[in-house]
């Protein structure tokens, strides 16, 4: 049973785009539910999972007052600047581990199919344009769900300094506005068809998906630390499990999660 929330009508910025790609969106086609500000959109996507919400429901807001990026990282979200969007998805185990992977390779899909910019993706969920951030990947497990956050920078905005020199939008990079709304169709749409065919075994064709948007990153040197000690490697390529492979000397290390620095 799903519970009723008090939320009000989604605005036509975003019902008219949701609409015309209704048929598109598969299992997201269903239940929106639109916050002009709240704490955190996989906070209440989260709560309505845990209370049985069907999959596919939407939790989308406006602006966000305790955004959460990966590692307890805050994300920063302004009015009106972003995409603040959480999905609830119920996936198979096997499909859960390719999640973050599959969202990465329809963020990058989506926007393109939106505003014709080009992004590529940087393990394990950053959407990048010339080394900056324009997207983020939050997702959060519990035994019957996965919460999926995803985080897109439209507009150029007041963000804190530190988040200014890595960040970047989608404005800012094409020099002209951009139709928010359908930003989050084209993603979701994407989404839709990623996500079936996780649920269709085809997760390998989302690997290779996610590789080829990879391309600048692959080859890369990376730094982490394990056990108190400092690492550093040669990012190769991701397994079909979605675990980066580095290789470090002559010996392959395989790493699964955590903060990896891109040098
Ligand atoms: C990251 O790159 O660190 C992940 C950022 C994820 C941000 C999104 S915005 C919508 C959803 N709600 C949150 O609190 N976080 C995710």
């Amino acid at each position: 049973m799903t519970p009723d929330p008090i939320t009000v009508p989604l605005p036509e910025e975003f019902a008219g785009p949701l609409t015309m790609a209704r048929e598109r969106l598969g299992v997201f086609a269903h239940r929106v539910l639109w916050y002009s500000e709240i704490g955190s959109t996989n906070d209440i996507a989260g709560m309505l999972a845990e209370k049985g919400a069907d999959e596919g429901l939407v939790a989308l807001a406006d602006r966000q007052t305790a955004g959460r990026g990966r590692l307890g990282r805050n994300w920063v979200s302004p009015p009106g600047a972003g995409i603040y969007v959480s999905v609830v998805l119920r996936p198979s185990a096997a499909a859960a581990k390719l999640v973050t992977i599959a969202a990465g390779v329809a963020v990058t899909d989506g926007i393109e199919s939106a505003t014709g910019l080009s992004t590529h993706v940087k393990w394990p969920n950053d959407v990048q344009v010339s080394g900056r951030k324009l997207a983020g990947i939050l997702a959060e497990g519990a035994v019957s769900h996965v919460v999926l956050g995803i985080g897109i920078n439209v507009q150029p905005a007041a963000y804190p300094l530190d988040v200014a020199a890595r960040a970047t939008s989608i404005e800012a990079e094409l020099g002209r506005p951009v139709d928010r709304g359908l930003v989050l169709a084209e993603c979701l749409a994407a989404l839709a068809t990623r996500y079936r065919e996780l649920g269709e075994n085809r997760g390998a064709s989302i690997v290779d998906a996610w590789r080829m948007r990879a391309a600048p990153m692959l080859g890369r040197r990376v730094e982490w630390e394990s056990a108190g000690e400092r690492h550093m490697g040669l990012a190769e390529n991701i397994d079909d499990d979605g675990a980066l492979i580095v290789k470090v000397g002559a010996a392959t290390l395989r790493i699964r999660s955590g903060e990896v620095r891109w040098l």
